[in-house]
C-alpha cells in the first residue's frame, strides 16, 4: 500500500525534515559526498543514457551538495543548474563549483522541486537522484520536470523502489525522510511520468547499489557505537540505536527484495 499524500501542512514539514536530514554532519559522514547509492558512478551512467554532451542544458532536482551536478559539468562539459530545499547544501555547492574553477558551468539555487523557478523549455535534461520519492507531490513535480523541459528533453531519475509492501517498521516519518517510506514500485514511478507527458526509453534495477550504501551506513553506525571518539563527533540528538535497527531493517528488506533502487530514463 501507497502512503497516503500527507496534508499540504504536513507536506511543507516533511521537505523541511528531509532538508534538515541532509544537511546534518551525522547524515554526510554516513553517506559520504554523493547522498544517493550507486555515487558518481551511476551518475556517470544516467549521463550516458541522457546524452548529455557540452551542449547540453541539465537541471539536477535536489542537487544535494552539488557532488552529482559537479560531477556532470567535468565529464560531459554541460551546463548545470543545480536546485536544493536546503541553503546549507546549496551554500556548499556554489563553494565546491568556485573551488574547481566551474562557476561558469554550475550554479545551484535554492527551490523546490514542486515550484522550479525556471521558465518553460529552459533544458534539455533533467536529472533527479534519490529525491523523487521524498516530495510530497510527485504528480506535481513531475509535472514541473516535463515544463522546464524543451519537447524531446530528457528525465533520468534514478531512487529507491519498493516491490509489495514494505514492513511497518520501514514506514515511520524518520524512514520517510530517510527515503524509504514512500519508495514506489518502478511501475509507479512510470506512471507519474507518464501522467506528465514522458515516454519511459529504460528502466533498470540497481539495487546492489543500494545494498552496499546501507552496508557502508551499517558499518560506519557500528563504528561510532565502539568508538567513543567517533560517536562523539554526533549531534546530542542523534538516536544510534534507532539509525542501526533501521540500517538493519533497511539491509533485510533488500536482501528480501522487497526494497531496491533503479534507474529511469523518460522522454518529454
Ligand atoms: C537523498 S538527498 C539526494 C541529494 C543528491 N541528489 C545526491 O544524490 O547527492 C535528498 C535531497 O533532496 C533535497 N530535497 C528534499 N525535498 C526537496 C524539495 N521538495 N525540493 C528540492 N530539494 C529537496 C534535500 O535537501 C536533499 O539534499
Amino acid at each position: 500500500m501507497k502512503n497516503p499524500e500527507p496534508a499540504p501542512a504536513e507536506a511543507g514539514e516533511l521537505k523541511q525534515c528531509c532538508a534538515a536530514l541532509y544537511e546534518s554532519e551525522a547524515t554526510r559522514w554516513l553517506l559520504g559526498d554523493s547522498f544517493h547509492p550507486g555515487g558518481v558512478r551511476l551518475t556517470e551512467r544516467l549521463g550516458v543514457r541522457l546524452g548529455l554532451n557540452e551542449h547540453s542544458r541539465v537541471l539536477d532536482v535536489a542537487a544535494g551538495k552539488g557532488t552529482s551536478a559537479l560531477f556532470l559539468a567535468e565529464r560531459f562539459g554541460c551546463q548545470v543548474v543545480g536546485v536544493d530545499l536546503s541553503a546549507r547544501n546549496v551554500l556548499e555547492a556554489r563553494q565546491a563549483a568556485t573551488a574547481r574553477g566551474l562557476p561558469e558551468r554550475a550554479r545551484f539555487e535554492c527551490a523546490d522541486a514542486e515550484r522550479l523557478p525556471f521558465t518553460d523549455a529552459a533544458f534539455d535534461a533533467v536529472v533527479c537522484e534519490c529525491a523523487f520519492c521524498t516530495f510530497p507531490d510527485k504528480a506535481g513535480a513531475a509535472r514541473e520536470f516535463a515544463r522546464v523541459l524543451r519537447p524531446g528533453g530528457r528525465v533520468g531519475l534514478s531512487d529507491l523502489t519498493r516491490r509489495g509492501p514494505l514492513p511497518a517498521e520501514l514506514s515511520g516519518l524518520i524512514a520517510w525522510i530517510a527515503c524509504i517510506a514512500d519508495a514506489l514500485p518502478i511501475e509507479a514511478y512510470r506512471q507519474c511520468l507518464t501522467q506528465a507527458g514522458f515516454a519511459t526509453e529504460a528502466a533498470e534495477p540497481h539495487d546492489e547499489a543500494l545494498g552496499s550504501l546501507v552496508k557502508q551506513v551499517e558499518g560506519r553506525l557500528l563504528a561510532a557505537e565502539l568508538t567513543v571518539a567517533l560517536a562523539s563527533t554526533l549531534p546530542a540528538r542523534f538516536d544510534l540505536t534507532a539509525a542501526r535497527t533501521l540500517a538493519r531493517q533497511a539491509r533485510e528488506a533488500i536482501t528480501r527484495g522487497q526494497l531496491g533502487y533503479c534507474l529511469l530514463i523518460a522522454t518529454r
